[in-house]
């Protein structure tokens, strides 16, 4: 199968160069981000492969129908960029990877929490100075904290596991209870009693109209004074504005994020030479108490080995036998 593979970095390209080592399909590596105005690009090829920032929208369906593409294979596992509707109606098959490395996102939640709360990222650039001193360093002990866990999938449930092994105690909050999380030693109790009892709240279920800006004013003001937020969801669950409000007043004590609301102009690039048009995300590397990382917490080895194998496998998949060929989770529409 002949695949436009759009935004290409070099460890992509060469994470599946490898997974498709046999040369069973065409891979044509592009750089751009998918947009309406770069679809065109994807003119002769059976398949698109597409990011998390990629546009996936009715406009951009409608042109990739067009020029004979008749799949979406997504390198991802999250598929709030795609219009799901618009595909069907098109007759597109689309295709994810739902899960490649629930560890490796969950490693990096918790990663957050520790460096937020030891202050690491900033006692790294104190030490360089040779400024030794502990002042405005100040941690607490996990251990016995508690830490509310909202979505409960493969990635809240890792989380779970990890900090039970620090000693927390872990509340949840999911629509769908699942088995994992209790024997975890989680909690289920509803959003309300998990905002307003957690000491740490992270985020880990999709992004669907449903959980857009699922923090927001209203919840913010439930929440424990001083509370760590940390969100390694999808940008839109937080209410952007509410949270810096929330990081003025002292309600929000430390915020970590991973993703964030308008990332799609933003990360994924080296900008360090051009001057930073986002006020909001200006104002949040202000605050001595947020620590934002680039939408890196799928990045590593493990991660991209996964993602990569399978997503050549769904292709192979729908080749060897039309769209049926992928079934359950791996298969969007
Ligand atoms: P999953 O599908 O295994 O679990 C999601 C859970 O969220 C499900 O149990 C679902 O019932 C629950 N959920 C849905 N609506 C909810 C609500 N209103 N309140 C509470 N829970 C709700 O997904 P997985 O693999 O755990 O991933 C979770 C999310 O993490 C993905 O949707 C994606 O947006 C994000 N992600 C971020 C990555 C990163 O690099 N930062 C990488 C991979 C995923």
């Amino acid at each position: 199968m002949r695949v436009s593979v759009f935004s290409t970095k070099p460890y992509d390209r060469s994470f599946l160069t490898a997974a498709n080592e046999s040369g069973e399909h065409d891979l044509v590596f592009l750089e751009p981000r998918l947009t309406p105005q770069t679809a065109r690009l994807a003119e002769g090829s059976d398949a698109v492969c597409a990011f998390v920032n990629d546009d996936l929208s009715a406009p951009v369906l409608d042109q990739l129908a067009e020029v004979g593409v008749k799949v979406v294979a997504l390198r991802a596992a999250g598929f709030n960029n795609v219009d799901v509707a618009a595909a069907r109606r098109l007759n597109l098959t689309v295709v994810r990877v739902p899960e490649y490395s629930p560890h490796a996102v969950a490693e990096h939640t918790v990663g957050l929490i520790l460096a937020l709360n030891r202050r690491i990222h900033r006692a790294y650039n104190r030490v360089r100075e040779h400024n030794f001193a502990l002042t405005g360093l100040l941690g607490f002990d996990l251990h016995g904290r508690t830490v509310g866990i909202v979505g409960t999938g493969r990635i809240g449930v890792c989380v779970a596991q990890i900090m039970r092994g620090f000693g927390c105690r872990v509340l949840a909050s999911d629509p769908q209870h699942n088995d994992a999380a209790t024997a975890a030693g989680a909690e289920y109790v509803p959003l309300e009693r998990l905002l307003a009892e957690s000491d740490i709240v992270t985020l880990h279920c999709p992004l669907t109209p449903d959980t857009r800006h699922l923090i927001d004013n209203d919840r913010i003001k439930l929440l424990r004074e001083g509370v760590m937020l940390i969100n390694t969801g999808r940008g839109s669950l937080v209410d952007t504005r509410a949270v810096i409000d929330g990081l003025k007043s002292g309600q929000i004590g430390y915020l970590g994020l991973d993703v964030y609301e308008e990332e799609t102009d933003l990360f994924f690039e080296d900008l360090s030479d051009r001057v930073l048009g986002d006020d909001e995300f200006a104002r949040l590397t202000t605050f001595p108490n947020v620590l934002i990382t680039g939408h890196q917490a799928f990045f590593t080895s493990d991660g991209l080995h996964s993602i990569a194998t399978t997503t050549v496998a769904n292709l192979a998949a729908v080749e060897r036998a039309g769209p049926d060929g992928v079934t359950g989770p791996n298969r969007v529409c």
